[in-house]
């Protein structure tokens, strides 16, 4: 800014009242806050600029001057802090606090399918079994040979299984994590095991090449079929609904003998048959068996001492039959009004 001094200090003047006038206008923090950088900022405000000029004047001057713009200064500065004042006081009154954490509108949450694994292993956990985890990449010793799997088994096809390298793959199921179990503890030995499993299957209704299990494994002296049974139907009532039908067909997998599998009375129709269990009436939630003696022999147990049950549950089918879902694409295709709904509690 240049001029007479008598020029500058009615300049200033000028300034003051055009600040004041905003000031008032003003309604909300930001266009304080605007006014505040406009009139006082360090850099580019318009008062500081009269104050950068001094040293440009003639001692007198500089004192008149200096004196007025310091005062204008204040002056904006006092408008300012009382405007902002009443605004809080205003917003205070009006029942806003600014202290208090915002409702997020993006928020995150449990997995639907990892809730019902945790939920799970949290039933299982009443039983005494405790929760482990194994690696997703796995060898084909444990994953198939260990697990009584014979050479040349259809599983190990090309077609099912992803293999990183020669012997080694990305699990199937959840099974090899009993070979790892038993390798590294004595009986008796109670485990649940969640984790993800991989196979080259397309996406369908009732397919995903990614998927969750949940195994469990108890290996003692004197486990019986009853014991799986009754561990079975306890779970079931309790993750279900207390009047739950559950029941047991023959079944055949390498490493257990004999072999079921569970079906629950489908949640989604009530037994009377629909697309998801495809007019049966029922859901199969699991496989399941008697651990087979090679098995043991495979991990150096004492067959002759030791029994043991065990199963491998299908978390994405529990799911879908505990929030009536159709397809099972919905819940890995990332779609926030699914995922929205899963947000707050249980
Ligand atoms: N691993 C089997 C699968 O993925 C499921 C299974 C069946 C697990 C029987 C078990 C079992 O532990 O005893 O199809």
């Amino acid at each position: 800014m240049s001029g007479a001094p008598t020029d500058l200090v009615a300049a200033l003047a000028a300034l003051r009242a055009e600040a004041e006038a905003q000031i008032r206008a003003a309604a909300e923090r930001d266009g304080l806050q605007r006014l505040r950088t406009e009139f006082l900022g360090r850099k580019a405000g318009r008062v500081t600029a009269v104050l950068r000029d001094l040293p440009a004047l003639a001692i007198e001057a500089r004192k008149a001057v200096g004196q007025a713009a310091n005062e204008a200064k204040a002056a904006i500065e006092t408008l300012l802090d009382e405007a902002e004042a009443a605004l809080a006081a205003r917003e205070r009154a009006a029942g806003v606090d600014l202290t208090m954490p915002s409702r997020l509108s993006f928020q995150g949450a449990v997995h639907p399918v990892t809730r019902v694994a945790d939920e799970v292993c949290d039933i299982f956990r009443e039983l005494g079994f405790t929760r482990v985890t194994g690696p997703e990449a796995e060898t084909e010793r444990n994953n198939f040979t260990a697990l009584n799997f014979p050479p040349g088994h259809p599983a190990l096809d090309l077609h099912d299984t992803m293999y990183l390298g020669p012997g080694v793959l990305m699990r199937t199921h959840t099974s090899p994590v009993q070979v790892r179990v038993m390798g590294a503890y004595r009986p008796p030995i109670r485990v649940t095991i969640p984790g993800l499993c991989y196979r080259r299957d397309a996406w369908d209704a009732s397919h995903a090449p990614v998927f969750t299990q949940v195994e469990g494994l108890a290996v003692d002296e004197g486990v019986s079929f009853v014991d799986l049974k009754a561990a079975i139907g306890f779970f079931a009532r309790r993750f279900f609904a207390p009047g739950v039908k559950v029941r047991f067909r023959p079944s055949f997998f390498p490493f257990t003998e004999p072999s079921a599998e569970v079906d629950v009375e489908c949640q989604i129709c009530g037994g009377s048959g629909c697309p998801v269990c495809k007019g049966t009436g029922w859901s199969e939630i699991m496989g399941a068996g008697m651990v087979d003696p090679a098995v043991f022999e495979a991990v150096g147990l004492d067959a002759e001492r030791y029994t043991g049950y065990a199963f491998g549950m299908g978390m994405e089918r529990i799911t879908m039959q505990r929030h009536g879902l159709h397809d099972i694409r919905v819940l890995y295709d990332a779609d926030v009004r699914l995922h929205a709904q899963f947000v707050r509690g249980r």
